[in-house]
């Protein structure tokens, strides 16, 4: 089961379990008020202001953090052995083999990292210069070679980015968006314009075709829950309830007290979840399914190539489009099921293509929905300091 539509559904859980009894043990309660994570949304509201005296590395690492990423995984790690550099690498522990077989996703979540990274360093009035895979590019899984060394500099030259007064308040909106409110063509253009870095962005807004991409994605992310082990790889990083959010903020949280309530019941059992014959699996389709069906456009982005070098730049401008959409108050949900390189989803991500005019040497890298809907919370994050490669 893929995280957004797990997490989109977990309000719903308790038609999935057939139950009815169990909602009144505590919404609205003291219970619900000292079940939120506190601790894992903390990093959202410790981003070192612009003003802080603190070293600028820290200033700049704790905006960048709050990236967007697969899963969210944070597979990033950091070294600031050297006056006035980051060294950026990927924490290979962190990557998603199965759904993610040759670490595209995780390094475009490298790159939403490193753009977030370039945007602080610019509103401190510091350039960024970045040197990409210093050691050479890695292929076709990453290793423990350096994605990424940035070394910065005072430069009173540097123009702040207007977007980076939106880095708290970004999210991925994983739940259903208004389905009365029509997004404007001209908001999805305005949307991707930001996108720079020479790459090929597109939207999708007519109704027609809106609706066979809402299809399309359902296909996808069907073969996903149905496939043992990508949809195990889902169900093993949900963090359950507060305690296990808070001792582990990242992977797919499942938060709330509905969640809490049904696991001290011991009646969510992540053996259900991989089970295709099971109940929960069974009556949680339709409700996973749902928020896909609340698509009013999509965005993409496609690089000419696909070296490492692209997917970090795909993901430079995918956090550019997705703060963008903030600042316009539209709702963003990356969809990677059809994108996906492994074997059984082969026909949808053939036929993904194909609708989106892909050239055979093209990549298609990101592919998201677009809406209006309810702000949701911030997603768990661990706090830079974790992030910091001790020597
Ligand atoms: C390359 C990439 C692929 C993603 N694919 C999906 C996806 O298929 N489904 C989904 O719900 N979220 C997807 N996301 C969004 C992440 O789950 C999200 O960024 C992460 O959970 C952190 O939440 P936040 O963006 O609200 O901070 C993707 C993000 C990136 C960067």
């Amino acid at each position: 089961m893929t995280e957004k539509q797990v997490k989109s559904g977990r309000r719903n859980f308790l038609k999935v379990l057939g139950g009815g009894a169990i909602m009144a043990a505590g919404a609205g309660s003291l219970f619900a008020f000292t079940r939120t994570p506190t601790k894992a949304i903390e990093p959202w509201k410790l981003a070192l202001g612009p003003q802080s005296d603190a070293d600028p590395r820290r200033i700049i690492l704790s905006h960048s953090i709050l990236a967007p990423n697969p899963h969210n995984r944070q597979p990033w790690i950091v070294d600031l052995e050297k006056e006035d550099e980051i060294t950026l690498y990927c924490d290979l522990d962190k990557r998603l083999p199965h759904t993610d077989p040759y670490d595209r996703q995780i390094t475009i979540g490298l790159g939403c990292f490193l753009e977030l990274a370039v945007m602080t360093a610019k509103e401190i009035g510091m350039r960024s210069e970045l040197t990409l895979f210093p050691e050479g590019e890695n292929f076709p899984r990453l290793d423990q070679r350096p994605v990424a060394r940035i070394r910065l500099q005072k430069d009173a030259s540097v123009k702040p980015d207007p977007l980076f007064a939106q880095i708290l308040e970004r999210r991925s909106n994983k739940e259903g968006f208004d389905v009365s409110r029509k997004v404007q063509e001209l908001d999805a253009l305005n949307i991707i314009a930001v996108a720079e870095r020479g790459l090929l962005t597109g939207s999708v807004m007519q109704s027609a075709k809106v609706e066979e991409m809402r299809k399309l994605t359902r296909e996808a992310l069907l073969v996903e829950m149905h496939t043992y082990r990508t949809n195990k790889e889902s169900i093993d990083l949900m963090r359950m309830g507060k305690a296990e959010i808070e001792a582990n903020p990242d992977g797919i949280d499942m938060g709330g007290v509905f969640l809490e309530t049904l696991g001290l019941l011991g009646q969510l059992e992540r053996d259900d979840l991989v089970n295709p014959e099971s109940t929960a699996f069974k009556n949680g389709i339709p409700i996973i399914l749902e928020p896909l069906e609340t698509a009013m456009g999509y965005v993409f982005i496609k690089t000419q190539g696909n070296t490492r070098k692209d997917q970090i730049e795909a993901g430079r401008g995918y956090v550019r489009i997705n703060l963008k959409a903030t600042a316009l108050g539209i709702a963003m949900h990356p969809l990677s099921q059809a994108l996906q390189e492994y074997e059984e989803v082969k026909p949808q991500f053939e036929a993904i293509k194909q609708k989106l005019d892909v050239k055979p040497q093209e990549t298609l890298q990101m592919f998201a929905r677009i809406g209006y809907g309810e702000k949701p919370n911030p997603s768990p994050r661990w706090n830079y300091e974790a992030k910091i490669r001790s020597s």
